[in-house]
């Protein structure tokens, strides 16, 4: 007597085909870019580029972006009490590269200046928000900020769109 393979069974991919579907997926979800950056316990600049940002509540206002815990500048925002989230403006995604790439000189030009917290703000970014940490989940491999935003700044500049591995600006 045989057996029919269940059809879910049959159809599912294996974990290596799945996960390389998975990426092909998120590569073509259009999204914003940030650089979220604050200051470690030693006093150093810290910052990293980031995607997986977005609004979580209007009332209070929060934010969250999804930082990978083994990112060199994961301690210190594990211990962060508050940073700053900035939107990347097209014409500066060579920034999003920058603070994309593992040991890079991030903070060596003169594209920053420091807030009242003394953490780096990004001079020409599309928008910036101050948060404070309001809370942080550890999920798989990556740990949630949650920011509470304290203040805006915004300027008129088309915004980086980050698309199938590239950086884009927005069409009219
Ligand atoms: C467009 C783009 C978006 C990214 N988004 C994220 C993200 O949301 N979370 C994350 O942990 N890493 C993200 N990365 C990778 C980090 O920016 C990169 O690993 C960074 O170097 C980590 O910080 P580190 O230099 O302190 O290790 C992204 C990279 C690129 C190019």
């Amino acid at each position: 007597m045989t057996h029919a393979v269940p059809r879910a069974e049959a159809l599912a991919p294996s974990a290596e085909e799945l996960a390389t579907r998975f990426r092909e997926a998120m590569a073509s979800y259009p999204s914003g870019v940030t650089i979220v950056t604050t200051t470690d316990d030693q006093g150093a600049w810290r910052g990293f580029t980031a995607t997986s940002f977005c609004s979580l509540s209007v009332a209070p206002p929060l934010v969250l972006v999804c930082l990978a815990r083994t990112a060199q500048c994961h301690a210190a925002f594990e211990k962060a009490d508050s940073w700053v989230v900035q939107v990347v403006p097209h014409r500066r995604a060579d920034l999003a590269t920058r603070f994309a790439t593992r040991g890079a000189d991030k903070f060596g030009r003169d594209d920053f200046t420091a807030n009242a917290a003394g953490h780096p703000v990004l001079k020409e970014a599309a928008a910036v928000m101050e948060c404070e940490a309001h809370v942080r989940h550890d999920v798989a491999d990556h740990t949630i900020l949650v920011g509470r935003v304290l203040d805006v700044q915004e300027r008129e500049d088309a915004p980086a769109v980050y698309f199938r591995r590239g950086f884009h600006a927005l069409a009219d």
